[in-house]
């Protein structure tokens, strides 16, 4: 965890040491100094998350140095809490208009500097955290809007009007948008509903700064997905209070949004597990088969470099591969002997009913041509399509390796399953015709690399399911 940096500026050797004693709580590192001077000296010259400040000092007072601090583009975003006995109105106003983030008088500190340090810490980690996009045809509005914010510490892009904004949007991606309405090339009004338009920007908040007060043209605006509309000229503390609020709303928004996916994809997970169970269940033979397929395409896959998600997309195709047969009875799913030709093409269904018992869960759409796929073959006489090569998507390739590999060297009722060399053996020899070469290769790679060992001791022991839960 990174340490904060703190500064303590008083002239009081006891004030810091109390200040220091309520900072022991925080993950922090404190630095002090005896006056305004020096406190901005020092912040002028090495990193501050925050800086705890007396008023009255001698040489230069907090109040001096704070405004020279907010004065200064390097020091401007670091948030100040001022100390201070002085504690009329007068005295606090005096403070915040030096650009203090926090005011508090002697008496409060014990029941509230703990709080207002974890405030102001966390807040700055968050303001620093979001990009705000600034469009304006007037460089004194993007100067005194670029100053005020950067004072709270966000980040701030510029644009000269909205196709510069909208070029700018291509290579970044603020957290929210403020624009003018009149500029050239392209207004305001344009802009925002280009915004709206597109699928990456639309949930960005986007706010109106405008001279125009008529009220059709702000309902026009807020009716076009403007979250909210300020009439030039404004207080700039109003900006940043409209700031602060729409980027926390947005942020808690994000985070129900998660939730909302992390419970879903719990939800959906378990619904898996009761499908394969279900489906094991009839046929004690195959059981563990699509964990242990699910756990070596996902090796595979994770070897191959791909990303977490698509990991994790391989896992779960890789566990429902069979799910289609489900809907394959009973007498030729379990039958001991060989299969007659028409046995043999129900069975040759199960992927498609896989497919269609799966289409209808959006969030298994990535899922479904595996299902579908897992046995085309390279050569086009596979089923239930007759792809052929690149026509099968890769991960229904892997899919297929994996399965392929386990059907070999699993126990079946009709013959005891066969040793890894022999599997791999065969698996070669039908690399090409039936499997992915790329794919085979791959295979062979990730066996050759220590996993040999590893997958014969789990093949000895039939101990998949322990050696292969990738599931959370
Ligand atoms: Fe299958």
């Amino acid at each position: 965890m990174t340490r904060n940096q703190i500064l303590i500026v008083d002239d009081s050797r006891m004030v810091r040491n109390v200040i220091k004693g309520y900072l022991d709580k925080f993950t922090c590192d404190t630095t002090e100094a005896n006056n305004g001077e020096m406190g901005l000296d020092l912040a002028l010259n090495a990193h501050f998350d925050l800086i705890i400040t007396d008023v009255e000092m001698p040489v230069k007072s907090g109040i001096d140095m704070c405004r020279e601090l907010k004065a200064d583009p390097s020091t401007r975003a670091i948030p100040i809490l001022m100390i201070s006995s002085f504690d009329s109105e007068e005295d606090i106003h005096k403070g915040f208009q030096a650009g203090a983030s926090a005011y508090l008088s002697k008496g409060e500190v014990h029941s509230q500097i703990y709080d207002s340090v974890e405030r102001l810490l966390s807040k700055s980690s968050f303001n620093s955290s979001k990009l705000i996009l600034v469009v304006d045809d007037s460089s004194v509005i993007r100067h005194l809007v670029n100053t005020e914010l950067s004072k709270a510490g966000y980040c701030i892009l510029t644009a000269v009007n909205g196709a510069d904004a909208l070029e700018k949007l291509e290579f970044h991606q603020p957290d929210l948008i403020l624009s003018d309405i009149d500029m050239p090339v392209m207004n305001g009004f344009e802009l925002c509903e280009a915004v709206q338009d597109h699928e990456l920007f639309k949930s960005i908040p986007f706010i109106v700064m405008s001279t125009n007060s008529d009220r059709g043209h702000m309902q026009r605006m807020l009716r076009r997905g403007a979250q909210a509309y300020l009439v030039k000229p404004f207080n700039m503390d109003q900006l940043t209070i409209l700031v602060d609020k729409l980027l926390s709303d947005q942020f808690v928004m994000l985070l129900k949004d998660r939730e909302r996916l992390d419970s879903e994809r719990r939800l959906m997970l378990s619904t898996i597990t009761s499908l394969v169970t279900a489906l094991e269940a009839r046929d004690a033979y195959t059981k563990g088969h699509s964990t242990a397929v699910a756990g070596i395409a996902a090796a595979l896959a994770e070897f191959s470099g791909a990303s977490s998600q698509e990991v994790q997309t391989i896992l779960i195709g890789g566990h429902l591969h069979d799910i289609g047969k489900i809907g394959i009875s009973d007498t030729i799913l379990l039958k001991p002997d060989c299969l007659t030709d028409k046995e043999f093409s129900c069975i040759q269904q199960h992927p498609e009913i896989g497919a269609s018992i799966l289409s209808p869960v959006d969030s298994l759409a990535d899922i479904v041509p595996m299902v579908r796929c897992h046995h085309e073959r390279m050569d086009g006489k596979g089923y239930p399509n007759g792809l052929k090569g690149s026509q099968i998507p890769l991960w229904a390739r892997i899919t297929a390796v994996a399965d392929t590999f386990h059907a070999l060297t699993s126990n079946r009722p009709y013959r005891t399953g066969m040793k890894v060399e022999n599997a791999m053996q065969i698996i070669d020899d039908v690399r090409g015709t039936q499997l992915c070469p790329d794919c085979v290769d791959l295979f062979m790679e990730w066996l050759s690399r220590d996993n040999f060992q590893k997958f014969a001791e789990w093949d000895e022991t039939g101990s998949f399911k322990d050696q292969l839960m990738f599931v959370d």
